[in-house]
């Protein structure tokens, strides 16, 4: 047999180390607390599920979608409308993803051409850089760095980088690093993207998981956004749906329109009660977004306080539903710390180092456990002595 040389840049990773360091444990009766996978255990509100078995006992829903139904895009216009003050097109500036990671993954294919080049941050979601490279990218890394408060400097980009550049990923608030984005930036990002005349992709999973009082909106609400780019959006955290995989790409006409095409000739579209709850979710009673934001500021609150009165000093995220802190002095490299965590205190968490080269010298733990677990957690490493120095 012989397989695709495109695969080769692809292992099995951390992920599949950190599992089997896992599965020996809970063999072996000892405790864990997961905290690596940022995967949601926040159910959806009742009504939702209720939209979603309501339409599942409809025997005609279970033929192919294809389409979006034009409820699920005049939903979905209606949200973007009220939740962020944007106005779309349902018909020509919405596309549905089954998540938006099938929405990342796949988007390059419609946008580049082999060795085309295209910008990713460093650290990073890791499909905005495994989608390009699927469809044969060179990639060029923005540095996320803690004198920039994680946020991209545009200016440090080169000018013959930028001249080259088909299309750049930008995400914030930001996974790993959590940092949320100001408005300059997002003005900036325009005027460079029309200057250099390169598409904009906005990731904008976790505008509904800002804590503090703090508020954000979307990419697409700043004048000109539109004509450089798209959004990508999900209900995977902020309506408690990851395993739905329910996501969206909006915004530019021509960018949404091929990624349509692309999907037209790879997946026969969402199932049609999925379509449903999705259309319940955005459109009706939205208290369980307050809930599940509440949810995880409590969560981030009992980590943080929990990790600095025991000694490893960490910055409590604005955002998002991870926390990302320097590893302990006593310790050089996050992967090191990591199998340390996972061995002596039985919780898993993950390397910076799995982000991108920049992610060295970092951790990522996700606010996935309830918050007992995450005392658990907590009590666990202190126990273990490995943040003594
Ligand atoms: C930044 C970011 N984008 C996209 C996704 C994928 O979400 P979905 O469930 O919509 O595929 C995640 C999931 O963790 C994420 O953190």
């Amino acid at each position: 047999m012989q397989f695709a040389k495109r695969m080769n840049q692809f292992g099995e990773g951390i992920f599949t180390k950190l599992a089997e360091i896992k599965r020996k444990k809970l063999e072996k009766g000892e405790p864990v607390v997961d905290l690596s996978i940022g995967a949601p255990n926040i159910p959806p509100a009742d009504h939702i599920i209720e939209a979603l078995c309501t339409a599942a006992l409809d025997k005609n829903n279970y033929t192919y979608a294809i389409n979006d139904q034009n409820d699920l895009l005049e939903a979905v216009s209606y949200w973007y409308k009220k939740r962020y003050g944007v106005d779309l097109n349902p018909k020509t500036e919405v596309c549905s993803l089954l998540g938006s990671q099938e929405g990342l993954a796949h988007i390059s294919l419609s946008i580049i051409d082999e060795g085309d080049l295209v910008l990713v941050p460093d650290p990073c979601y890791p499909v905005f850089a495994d989608g390009p490279l699927l469809a044969g990218a060179k990639l060029y890394f923005m540095p996320q760095k803690k004198e920039n408060g994680y946020i991209i400097n545009l200016e440090d980009i080169p000018e013959y980088v930028a001249k080259e550049a088909k299309f750049m990923i930008v995400s914030y608030p930001n996974n790993p690093t959590t940092a949320m984005a100001p408005d300059e930036f997002y003005v900036d990002l325009v005027a460079f993207a029309k200057k250099y005349d390169i598409i904009v992709l906005h990731d904008n999973a976790y505008s509904e998981l800002v804590f503090d009082g703090q508020q954000c909106g979307s990419f697409l609400a700043f004048p000109g956004a539109k004509d450089v780019g798209i959004e990508f959006n999900s209900l995977s955290k902020t309506y408690g749906l990851a395993g739905a995989r329910i996501g969206f790409c909006i915004g530019n006409e021509e960018v949404v329109s091929r990624l349509k095409i692309l999907k037209s000739n790879m997946d026969y579209g969402m199932f049609l009660p999925i379509q449903k709850a999705a259309i319940s979710a955005i459109t009706q009673n939205q208290d369980c977004v307050e809930e599940t934001r509440k949810a995880y500021e409590k969560r981030r609150d009992i980590l943080c306080n929990g990790f600095n009165e025991i000694g490893w000093n960490i910055q409590k995220p604005q955002g998002t539903m991870f926390v990302w802190s320097e590893i302990p002095t006593n310790y050089k490299k996050s992967e090191d710390f990591v199998i340390d965590m996972i061995e002596k205190a039985g919780v898993i968490i993950t390397p910076g180092s799995a982000f991108g080269p920049l992610g060295e010298g970092y951790v990522r733990m996700a606010l996935v456990q309830d918050e007992e677990e995450l005392r658990k957690a907590i009590k666990a490493v202190d126990e273990s002595g490995i943040l003594k120095v």
